[in-house]
């Protein structure tokens, strides 16, 4: 049985492949990179690079070839629903038996705009017929790193999703229900991945602890959010990307209960306080 993890120069799949390599015979592992230069520390430890881009359908064909399970993480947006059906193809010519995908909470429902490439996905690996689980992956915790430290250094906490909750979670967490679905596990065909969902309110508390600073809040309008991430250091564009998501955050698209994920690792998610402070480690 051989297993693939696509997007293994990234934060999840450098993490799914330290999972996996504590799940399966590491020979069996093979990693997906666009480069062989980005792959060069996954090479240099001894794990089975193929090279391959999600625009390049013949190079993603030779990739997969003789890959039982893969873990397709998903790309950026863009040109995505193309490269992730070329993605799908090759998988269904080269004999995948199984797919794990990164998809969005709530995808096929979500009226976020990042939503849609994710739905889109699902879709196509359905109708293509390969047994799957959708891995939907509410919010990195890793996200609010950049609100998170610029609240630390001018101790005011900024935010502009008002009462919205999210599901926030490790990244390393959502990566080991990946690897553990290609290595094996019974999981169902749709996994909404989110840990309790709660406001930005209870993240900040959350953060105090982590750190044993006290914070102000404050729920901003979208000039005063992306100012306070300026003035932190953010480009204006990248502000203004971020100011996207506390709107989503906002509307409550990443507002979903679930247990699934604590059922899926086998143990409670590690609480927000815990997982700001491995972050700022
Ligand atoms: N749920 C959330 O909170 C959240 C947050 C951020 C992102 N995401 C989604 O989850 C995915 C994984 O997250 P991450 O933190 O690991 O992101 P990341 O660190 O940006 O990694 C993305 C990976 O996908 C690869 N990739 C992108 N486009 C590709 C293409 N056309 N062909 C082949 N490989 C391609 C990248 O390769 P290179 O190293 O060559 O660029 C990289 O290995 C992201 O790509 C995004 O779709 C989810």
């Amino acid at each position: 049985m051989n297993y693939l993890v696509t997007g293994a120069t990234g934060g999840f799949g450098t993490a799914a492949l330290k999972s996996l390599q504590a799940l399966v015979p590491q020979e069996n592992i093979y990693a997906l990179a666009r480069s062989a230069e980005k792959a060069a520390d996954l090479t240099a430890a001894g794990v089975n690079v193929r090279l391959a881009d999600y625009n390049q359908p013949a190079e993603l064909k030779a990739a997969f070839a003789g890959i039982d399970r893969l873990l397709f993480v998903s790309g950026a947006p863009g040109n995505r629903q193309q490269e992730h059906q070329n993605v799908v193809d090759a998988a269904k010519a080269a004999g995948v038996s199984y797919i794990a995908y990164t998809s969005f909470a709530d995808a096929q429902n979500s009226v976020s705009a990042l939503a849609a490439d994710h739905a889109y996905t699902e879709k196509a690996i359905e109708a293509a017929g390969i047994p799957h689980t959708f891995l939907r992956n509410n919010w990195y915790l890793e996200n609010e790193l950049p609100l998170i430290g610029a609240a630390l250094q001018s101790g005011e906490f900024v935010h502009a999703g008002g009462a919205g909750k999210t599901g926030w979670a490790l990244r390393r967490e959502y990566a080991e229900v990946g690897a553990k679905a290609i290595a094996g596990s019974d999981y169902p065909e749709i996994l909404e991945l989110s840990g309790t969902p709660v406001t930005y309110q209870t993240l900040v508390t959350a953060v105090e602890e982590a750190t044993g600073k006290t914070l102000a809040v404050k729920d901003a309008n979208q000039k005063d959010f992306e100012a306070s991430l300026v003035a932190a250091g953010l480009p204006a564009p990248v502000a203004e990307i971020f100011y996207g998501f506390q709107a989503d955050i906002k509307a409550g698209v990443l507002d979903v209960t679930s247990d699934d994920f604590a059922k899926a690792l086998g143990r409670p998610l590690t609480s927000l306080a815990e997982g700001v402070k491995e972050l700022l480690q």
